[in-house]
Parts: C-alpha cells; structure tokens; sequence
C-alpha cells in the first residue's frame, strides 16, 4: 500500500529499514497487523512498500509523518545498529511522542545502555523495552526467537504482535516476558556469546578434517550434513554442511576456498566474555571464540610467524570412520560445554541484577528461530525443569552420562590435534574446564600460598575457619 491514509492508525511503527526492519515489518504485516515504516533514506522506505504488496503498510521518510501514521499509544520498535544510533533516534522521537506511548529497542544494544535508557524515558512517562531479537535476515521475515524484558504492561500492549511474528517450535511462541529492565538484551548477548562458542569449536572441526584428515569439501559437505542428522542437529550444524557446497560465482571453485580466514565481530561476544569475567563466572569457550577470531586479524603477523616457526602438518594415519565419530562426539561435548557456560552466566547475572530469569523458558525460546537453536536445547529445557537452580548444565544426570561415556574421544582428539599441531583451542578448553570442574582438588593452594607470600593476602586452611598469614621468608634454609 502506497498513499498515506490520514484515517490509517498504525498498530506498530518500525525505525530503521535496513533488511532486519524491513523483514520484521513485513513478517507483522503478513500476520494482518497494520504497521508502519520511517527511514530517512527514501530507497528504503520504496523497498519497503515495493515489498508490501497487499498487505496493510505505510511508510515514512520524516518522523513527522511517521508518528502521523501511528495509533496512540503508540508502539515504536527500532532496528537500527547499537549504540550512539539508537541514542540519536530516540532523541528524535521524544519531542513526538505522550506518556504511555512505547519504545521498543530491538536491536543488539549494551545491556547497560538499556537499563540507562530505560530509567531516562521513564521520566518522561515513556515505556520501554529492551528485546534481543534473533534469527538473521530470514528469521526475521519468517518468525525470530525474540527475547524482550522491561515493563511488563509494554510487554502485554504488543504480546500480541510478538507472538504472532516469532518462530513457532511444537506450539510453543519462541518469545516469552524474560522479565524487567535490561534482561532481553542480557540474554540476547549471552545468546551471541554462545553462537561464538559454536562457531568456533565447528570451525575447530573443519580445520582438523581439512589439514588433519585431508577432506575435499564435498566430503566436508556430507560429513556435517550427516552430523546434523545427528545428536548435534542444529542450524548452524545445518549451515555449514551447506557452505561447503557452494560454488563462486566468479571462479565456479568452492567459495569456502575463496574467503579469507580472517573473521570480524561486532562486539557482542566480547560483552559477554566481559561481563563474565565481572561476574566471575568461567565461559573460557567463549573468551577463547573472541580470541580467536582477534589473532584471525593478526594476518601480517601470523604470516611472519609462519616464518619463523616452520612445521608441516602431515594428514593423521587413522582410520577416517573412527576419527570423524570421536570428532563428533568431541565437538558434541564442547557444545553441551558452551551452553553450560553461556547457562551458568545467565544464572549467576540473574542474581546479580535480579532479573529472576526462567532459565528454562531461555531454553524454550532458543529452540526455534534463533542462530544457536539446536535439539541440544530440549535437553537443556528438560535440565531446567527438573531443576531451575541448577547452577551448572555439567551438573545435570542425562549430560554427565553424556559426557562421561563420550570423553575418551575428546581426548583422543585432542591429543591428535596437538601432536600435528592443528589449533582446536575451544575443543581443548572444553576438556580442560571439564577437567577442572569435576576436579575436587585444584592446584589453587599454591596460588593461595604464593599471593600470601608476596602480598600478604592470606590464605584460607582446610582444617581450621578464617584467614591465615605466614611469614613466609622467615626461617628460609638458606
Ligand atoms: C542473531 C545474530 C545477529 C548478528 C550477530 C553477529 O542472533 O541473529 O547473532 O545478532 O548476526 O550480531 O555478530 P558478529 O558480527 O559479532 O559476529
């Protein structure tokens, strides 16, 4: 629909008309709501009627006109990148907008940015929301895992939209009122925090069966394609079975050959594995994905480096069937591994900021829509539900069986890809977190024993409750 009807009250406005805004206005309109559009940029308000077709759809290139468009109270999402953007957009709304209207930010912005944002349009009377909004460009058209949090009455006033628009998984709505304030966004970033996790430890299994093994892509195609009719089903599993299949346009080779190993971030991963670190809880899959992709950039560097530490990597003498099944396995266990941790921070944030998440209900959204939906997830929701102060995902019956029975071929693995010297270094911290969670004893005494002789920051005894100090130099043998 083209003309601008003055009669039209939009139920739902849409700032930001990139590919996200447009397929998620769209996604709202093919579901029946009357919704509207503004960007600046005039080609993309086009497009987007361009797109409407007979669905109800209006657009806007001022914000005038835009707020014109909307029902009062009105309900405004933005789809725009994070950051200053959003600050600018909503300073431009303000002045248009009454007590009770809505801003819904549904882009992946900084959890305290939100909470910030949230507290300042609340003095002015306006309700906002904070929703982590997952699924690339076809979830977004098609139905998105959404993860919204703040005032629950904003929540009620587009439930409806949200639900209708979200993916579907058995019935269930992947969208769900996680809670107050920031804790859509919060989730949203852990949500990255593990699909970093997982890019990584697949990307770690290319690597071993591309230099380790040997494989061609086409072989590569068939073996994750095998995988995702597996345990390790998953959508990112699933893509990149495909990814090895395709051909280049330009040259007809396999595109995978044609890309640069370097890879970029946004800076979502690395929130998380900061405020980890600030909540002190271990996610070293995650910290290690960031880091990873950080000495990716490093390509003068690494090419120097290639240089001086010359080394051929020779092909593994195995028997290909067996090594690709402890392959699968270990990749299995570091995935079980990312999403503990990625669990484990949301328990432990939960607390902190009292956002008295449903850590079963995360699992339940994340089944469907979003980049990290896998059938691991059932599994996860079945944990929670059997225990919802579950600290830890290891700590769970049907994963400790799991990982019990499978741990001998993440070794194995490991060993293999340490002696060629094939870089797996999520799959190796997997095990050693593992390792070291399951460890009742840890060598931390010494570490104790060392701060108090330094520093003086005394130490806690296994026998006797309190703080000890040792003047550690005195009586040295000389
Ligand atoms: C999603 C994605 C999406 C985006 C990431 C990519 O859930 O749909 O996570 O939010 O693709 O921001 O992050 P990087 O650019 O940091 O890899």
């Amino acid at each position: 629909m083209t003309s601008h009807n003055t009669k039209t009250r939009c139920e739902i406005g849409m700032v930001g008309l990139g590919i996200m805004g447009q397929n998620l206005l769209l996604n709202m309109a093919d579901h029946g709501f009357v919704v509207a559009g503004y960007d600046k940029d005039k080609d993309k308000v086009d497009s987007l009627l361009k797109e409407a077709k007979e669905q109800q759809v209006y657009g806007a290139t001022t914000v005038k006109e835009f707020i014109k468009l909307l029902r009062t109270p009105r309900a405004i999402m933005l789809l725009i990148p994070a950051g200053k953007p959003v600050d600018i957009v909503i300073n431009e709304l303000i002045p248009h907008l009454q007590s009770g209207d809505l801003i819904i930010d549904a882009g992946n912005s900084h959890f305290i940015d939100t909470n910030n944002r949230e507290q300042r349009l609340q003095e002015k009377g306006i309700l906002f929301l904070g929703v982590g909004v997952s699924g690339g460009e076809e979830g977004a058209r098609h139905g998105p895992s959404i993860m919204p949090g703040g005032s629950k009455e904003a929540y009620e006033r587009v439930r409806l939209i949200l639900e209708a628009v979200s993916a579907n998984v058995n019935g269930d709505h992947c969208v769900t009122y996680l809670g107050a304030g920031s804790v859509g966004h919060y989730v949203k970033m852990v949500h990255n925090g593990i699909e970093y996790g997982i890019m990584q430890l697949i990307a770690e299994t290319y690597d071993l069966m591309k230099r380790g093994l040997g494989l061609s892509d086409d072989q590569l195609h068939d073996v994750y394609q095998s995988w995702n009719d597996s345990a390790l089903n998953s959508y990112l599993i699933e893509i990149t079975s495909h990814i090895f299949s395709k051909n280049d346009e330009k040259t007809s080779k396999k595109l995978i050959d044609e890309i640069s190993s370097v890879a970029k971030q946004n800076g979502t991963g690395m929130w998380t594995s900061q405020s980890a670190m600030e909540l002190q809880v271990p996610v070293p899959i995650i910290d290690l994905a960031v880091s990873m992709r950080d000495l990716s950039v490093l390509v003068k560097e690494r090419k120097q480096a290639s240089d001086l530490y010359v080394r051929p990597i020779p092909f593994l003498k195995v028997d290909h069937a067996v090594f690709l099944n402890q392959l699968k396995s270990a990749l299995y266990i570091g995935m079980i591994a990312v999403y503990a941790q990625g669990m484990a921070l949301l328990a432990v944030a939960s607390d902190h900021y009292h956002y008295h998440l449903d850590l079963e209900a995360v699992a339940r959204i994340w089944r469907g829509g979003c980049i990290i939906r896998a059938k691991l997830l059932e599994e996860i929701m079945d944990a929670f539900r059997l225990n919802n102060t579950l600290p830890n995902l290891l700590l769970a019956k049907n994963f400790s069986q799991t990982i019990m029975a499978q741990q001998e071929d993440l070794r194995l693995v490991i060993s293999q890809a340490s002696t060629l010297g094939v870089p797996i270094p999520t799959l190796m911290v997997t095990l050693a977190y593992l390792d070291a969670y399951r460890s009742i004893w840890l060598p931390a005494n010494l570490i104790q024993a060392q701060r108090d002789y330094f520093g003086a920051h005394t130490y806690e005894r296994i026998d006797a409750q309190g703080s000890f100090h040792t003047e550690w130099e005195k009586d040295k043998p000389s």
